[in-house]
């Protein structure tokens, strides 16, 4: 099994950053496991969006290194200089920009990866409008109002053969999700599940069906 290491990541100037925690590392451990298949895609894009530190995003760029393009974004201005800062000290090149989603993207640009680890506490609606901190939680009603609304968009920014990678919470009621997307033409798959105290996470992936 191909192993991804942790980067390399400071982030003492970024006090409104997401700090790497469980979720994270779960996503990491996700995406080692399922590594033999993003081998087999041969991808060339790469987008991580809600990048926080980076580091997820640069533990692909250490795999896939100048085989791809990454591009990251995050609604936080201060998390895409934590990010620029992260690929800095990894020696990567990855480009990240500030905005909501990839709202701020051409109509055609699709990727052959796309990994998000969304806000996904439930919270009030209007705490999702908070600073970079409450952002990178707060996710409204089923703390699911920013997963929804990125979902909504895949079909158009995910290539044919693509996958994308989305953290959820127990609470996040992801059958709901699946069947809404099983609706709009993709498969979903729990490619890996912790149980934290106080949380219960899943990594699940989708993709298009043929
Ligand atoms: C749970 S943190 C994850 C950070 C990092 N990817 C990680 O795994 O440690 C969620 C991130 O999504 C960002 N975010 C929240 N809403 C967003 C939006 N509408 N568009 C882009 N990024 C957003 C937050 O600023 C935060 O950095």
């Amino acid at each position: 099994m191909t192993s991804l290491q942790t980067p390399l990541y400071n982030l003492s100037e970024f006090p409104l950053v997401y700090e790497p925690a469980e979720d994270t590392h779960l996503f990491l451990d996700a995406l080692e496991k399922d590594m033999d298949n993003l081998l087999q895609i041969k991808p060339v894009t790469i987008c991580e969006i809600g990048c926080g530190s980076g580091i997820l995003i640069t533990a692909l760029a250490s795999i896939f290194k100048n085989t791809c393009c990454y591009f990251c974004t995050d609604i936080n201005p201060q998390a895409c200089l934590a990010t620029k800062n992260t690929a800095l000290l990894n020696k990567a090149d990855i480009e990240c920009v500030q905005m909501d989603l990839t709202s701020c993207l051409k109509a055609q640009w699709r990727f052959d990866v796309i990994i998000f680890n969304p806000p996904y506490v439930v919270t009030e609606e209007n705490e999702i409008k908070g600073n970079g901190l409450n952002r990178a939680f707060a996710g409204g009603k089923k703390g699911r109002i920013i997963t929804d609304k990125f979902l909504k968009s895949l079909v158009n920014i995910l290539s044919d053969n693509g996958v994308c990678y989305v953290l959820f919470l127990k609470d996040n009621i992801l059958v709901e999700v699946e069947k809404i997307m099983q609706q709009n033409g993709f498969c979903s798959t729990v490619i890996m599940e912790r149980k934290i105290p106080g949380e219960h996470l899943y990594i699940c992936k989708f993709n298009k069906k043929h």
